[in-house]
């Protein structure tokens, strides 16, 4: 099926690939597991024993603070006979106690002395701490990968640290988050999010204020007019650095990365329903520019920056066919609600754009799942992350 999809490059891919079991074991193993993925925000785990569960296909990663405040994740495995030893999703622990015979591992993930194992005159505990996964955090963003011999993600980064770290992240609150969890295959949310064809047809909100939805030659003139502000109005130098490293041009495999500053129409400061700011400015920025912050961060998560809020995406499968489909507002650390937000406000774009996504995406599964879909071709332009997706996952899927 792959050689077979290969030979019409720039096509949609054939149905097989979003119902097959077989593809979806592939895809974890030889694309997600090996790729860097958006875990959490250090403000959720702020002292010691703090934790936060990340979800991803069965497998469930505990992602921690240890006694000396450095980050660690782990595989929610116990060594003994392999039972979850953290249940809620977050929370505080200075251990963790499997709930099933009662081995307990510290926050560094060793392993205590487990009760009556010493008659097992071969069992050396050291052997038995949790399982490490790679974590890395980048301007307060936490991001791990499930391989541990990955290369670090934070030489990817460093390619669009001028314009990321404008908005102080590591600084940054979040204001709120959401999953939505839809029953589709998550190369369906994750192709919605990569274009904006759909933009014009399917939110009519989003389309009056970002002109992303346009070919690039139709509003140039806006994007012009916003660059060449942009540093002056932000105070931020390389605001406006373009790097497109997506999918397989990324420098590592796993560890994609991109940058584009877009224009919103005239009028409209920020995404909001007036255009009026709905926050205070983030981080280091000093002005609204009249431009948009487009960030790829890995294959699965991006961010939306406007001068005064963030909005961080992450589709994660969760079987062959559901997907979270992960949406975090991040406001000034400083910012108090009810006083310089108003939280129904500052989600309205994004929480009704999702869940026009979530209405098509789902009409497009129930599509591409008959056995008579014939796939039809990209748009060259509008979908043009789409036919980089595609080309990176049928390279990779199979090792
Ligand atoms: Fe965890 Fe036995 S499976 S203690
Ligand atoms: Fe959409």
């Amino acid at each position: 099926m792959v050689s077979r999809q290969k030979e019409v490059p720039g096509f949609a891919m054939d149905s097989y690939f979003y119902g097959s079991h077989l593809a979806y074991k592939n895809e974890l193993e030889n694309l997600l597991f090996r790729s860097w993925i958006y875990a959490g925000h250090v403000s959720e785990i702020p002292s010691t024993g703090d934790y936060v569960l990340f979800e991803i296909g069965d497998d469930s990663i505990i992602i921690t603070r240890d006694r000396e405040g450095k980050v660690r994740a782990f595989h929610n495995i116990c060594r003994h006979r392999g039972s979850r030893v953290c249940e809620h999703k977050s929370g505080k622990r200075m251990t963790f106690v499997c709930p099933y015979h009662g081995w307990s591992y510290n926050l560094d993930g060793s392993l205590r002395p487990p009760r009556d194992m010493q008659v097992l005159k071969s069992f050396d505990k050291d052997d038995y701490n949790l399982l490490s996964v790679s974590v890395e955090v980048s301007q307060g963003l936490i991001f791990i990968n499930l391989d541990t011999s990955a290369t670090a993600f934070s030489e990817s980064l460093k390619q669009i640290e001028a314009p990321l770290g404008a908005y102080k992240l590591q600084q940054a609150k979040i204001a709120q988050q959401k999953t939505y969890s839809v029953n589709v295959n998550w190369k369906l949310c994750l192709e919605n999010y990569l274009e904006c064809y759909h933009c014009a047809n399917a939110h009519r909100n989003y389309a009056r204020m970002h002109t992303l939805k346009e070919l690039s030659s139709k509003v140039s003139d806006l994007n012009q007019a916003m660059l060449s502000r942009a540093e002056a109005v932000t105070g931020v130098s390389g605001i406006g650095l373009e790097c497109e490293k997506n999918y397989q041009d990324a420098l590592h495999f796993g560890g994609c990365v991109s940058s584009a500053r877009y224009a919103l129409y005239d009028g409209y400061l920020t995404g909001s329903e007036d255009g009026q700011a709905v926050a205070p400015l983030m981080g280091e920025m000093q002005g609204f520019d009249g431009g948009a912050g487009d960030f790829q961060l890995g294959p699965l998560s991006f961010m939306l920056n406007y001068p005064d809020h963030c909005v961080l995406y992450r589709f994660v499968p969760r079987g062959l066919t559901e997907t979270d489909m992960h949406v975090v507002w991040f406001v000034n650390g400083d910012a108090e609600e009810g006083i310089d937000y108003d939280i129904d406000k500052l989600t309205w774009l994004w929480h009704s754009t999702t869940l026009e996504d979530e209405f098509i995406i789902k009409r497009n599964s129930k599509g591409v799942n008959s056995k008579f879909f014939k796939p039809g071709p990209y748009h060259p332009e509008h979908e043009a992350l789409c036919i980089k997706f595609v080309d990176w996952y049928l390279r990779n899927l199979i090792i």
